[in-house]
């Protein structure tokens, strides 16, 4: 690609996706990229400073808590416990960032169904808070991507359908997989208001943000994350949508 390079820039090395590759650098100008990965390494450095205060904090709590607690305590410091590893996890992607310009993209076998149970696990508390009733076929099948970003993949699509597409009086969210010769069709479908037509290609762009949406909190990244993600390992994401049955996001990716 010559001239200006767009943000989302193809800019890929085995098993490494760059997100960004603009250098800028004359003699009198710093190297953006250089700087840019200063101030990653250093928040990194901060935040994994306070997760380690949260996590020993944590620990005295559960140890202070023991004689009293209970099933809801368990569960609350079972959560607070997986969130913590999830935080760790997203700062070690932003290191290996900062140090080398892309994130681990590695395919390895990935079990669908392992990784949609610790999604569910980690947003039950928004999915509890909505009433929102989740149907998992059973046996998910495996693919063959990086199970860090597959995460990702399921984290937004069930945290989109949760958030923005289940304005029904009984929000189901719905989850079904079909194998083709060699993919896999992952389906999370909600029943919520849908997404208007003219709309239906733009939410896949970065930033964009239906006007559905005004009302929730969210940056409007998260789709052209799971589109790139997919599309990396050959797949791709689409979806189909109408007022009466609500949305389908449906991810193609590579079957073991
Ligand atoms: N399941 C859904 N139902 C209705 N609208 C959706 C759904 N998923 C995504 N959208 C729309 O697509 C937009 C982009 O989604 P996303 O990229 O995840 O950004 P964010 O969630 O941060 O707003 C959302 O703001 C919303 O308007
Ligand atoms: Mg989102």
């Amino acid at each position: 690609m010559s001239g200006t390079r767009s943000h989302f820039a193809e800019e890929i090395r085995p098993h490494q996706w760059k997100f960004a590759g603009n250098t800028v650098s004359s003699p009198n100008s710093i190297d953006i990229d250089t700087e840019k990965a200063y101030i990653v390494k250093a928040l990194s450095h901060d935040i994994n400073a306070q997760l380690m205060i949260l996590e020993y904090s944590h620990q005295i709590c559960a140890g202070i808590a023991s004689e009293t607690r209970n099933r809801r305590w368990d569960e609350a410091h079972e959560h607070v416990t997986a969130c913590i590893n999830g935080l760790k996890r997203f700062v070690s992607d932003m290191v290996s960032y900062a140090k080398t310009g892309g994130i681990n993209m590695e395919p390895e076998k990935t079990s669908l169904q392992d990784v949609m149970e610790e999604v569910l696990y980690e947003q039950k508390h928004i999915l509890e808070r909505r009433s929102i009733e989740t149907v998992i076929s059973p046996a998910l099948p495996h693919v063959f991507a990086n199970r860090q970003r597959v995460k990702q993949i399921l984290n937004n699509l069930i945290r989109n359908a949760a958030l923005h597409g289940c304005d029904s009086l009984k929000p189901i969210i719905t989850v079904t997989a079909e194998c083709g010769v060699s993919e896999v069709f992952l389906n999370v479908c909600d029943n919520g208001v849908g997404i208007p037509a003219a709309v239906q290609e733009k939410v896949f762009e970065p930033g964009y943000r239906a006007p559905n949406s005004s009302n929730t909190e969210g940056s409007g990244i998260g789709l052209a994350i799971v589109r790139k993600i997919a599309r990396y390992y050959g797949g791709d994401a689409v979806l189909t949508s109408d007022r009466i049955s609500g949305t389908t996001f449906q991810v193609r990716l590579p079957m073991i």
